[in-house]
């Protein structure tokens, strides 16, 4: 138990019981990035957003039994100046809105990069609202924006280039680097996260 009456728990795959709970924090706890998205909009989220298959976990933040916060953490192998490398990600971040600033997010990205370091992801990619907090509250854990753009593909197969990125060093910094580097545009794949 962590200080403030919280536990941090990894799920390799998330228990059919608390998938309601995890779902939940979708209405409790809004993206910043999500709100009032109008049905078109909301479309292109789920083309873009179709990363499932490359889940590699999920964190959760317990208060006993309730679930007050989590993320997702994704592993993929990308191509990027013609190697094959792994990347890992970060999504779905969100804490109940009454457990704020509690320190509950940096303890659940504390374990999510552990967790992809262990897996030997190379980096780690995110995309966020840079324009808020949260460009700080990522670069505490050695995020940087990427400068210009990333590129992936949708479910549909519609091809995206997107300026809301941030990377992180991880098992090595050479990808990371290079990608802030700005010399090649980081290509993420099928799929945000
Ligand atoms: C982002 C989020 C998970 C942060 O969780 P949290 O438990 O409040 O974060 P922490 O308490 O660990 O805060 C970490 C840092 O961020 C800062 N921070 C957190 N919320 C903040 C806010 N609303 N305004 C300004 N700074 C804030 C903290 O002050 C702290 O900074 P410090 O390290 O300089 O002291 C939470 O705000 C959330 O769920 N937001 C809505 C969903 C969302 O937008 N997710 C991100 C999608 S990319």
């Amino acid at each position: 138990m962590n200080p403030v009456g919280f536990d941090i728990k990894f799920f390799r795959t998330l228990p059919a019981e608390l998938e309601d709970k995890v779902r939940e924090l979708n209405q409790t706890a809004p993206d910043l990035t999500q709100r009032n998205l109008s049905p078109e909009k909301k479309k292109e989220h789920f083309d873009k957003f179709c990363s499932e298959k490359d889940t590699y976990g999920w964190i959760l933040a317990f208060e006993g039994e309730e679930v007050i916060g989590r993320t997702a953490i994704f592993k993929r192998k990308i191509s990027f100046q013609d190697k094959y490398m792994i990347l890992g990600g970060i999504g779905k971040m969100r804490v109940n809105l009454n457990k704020r600033q509690l320190g509950i997010g940096s303890a659940i990205m504390r374990e999510a990069m552990k967790r992809l370091a262990a897996e030997n992801c190379e980096a780690v990619f995110l995309c966020t609202n840079l324009h808020s907090f949260l460009r700080h509250f990522y670069e505490n854990f050695g995020f940087k924006v990427i400068p210009g753009s990333y590129t992936f593909s949708g479910a549909s197969g519609k091809r995206y280039q997107e300026y809301d990125g941030m990377i992180a060093p991880c098992k090595n910094s050479g990808l990371a680097n290079q990608v802030i580097s700005g010399q090649t545009i980081l290509d993420i794949g099928p799929g945000n996260w």
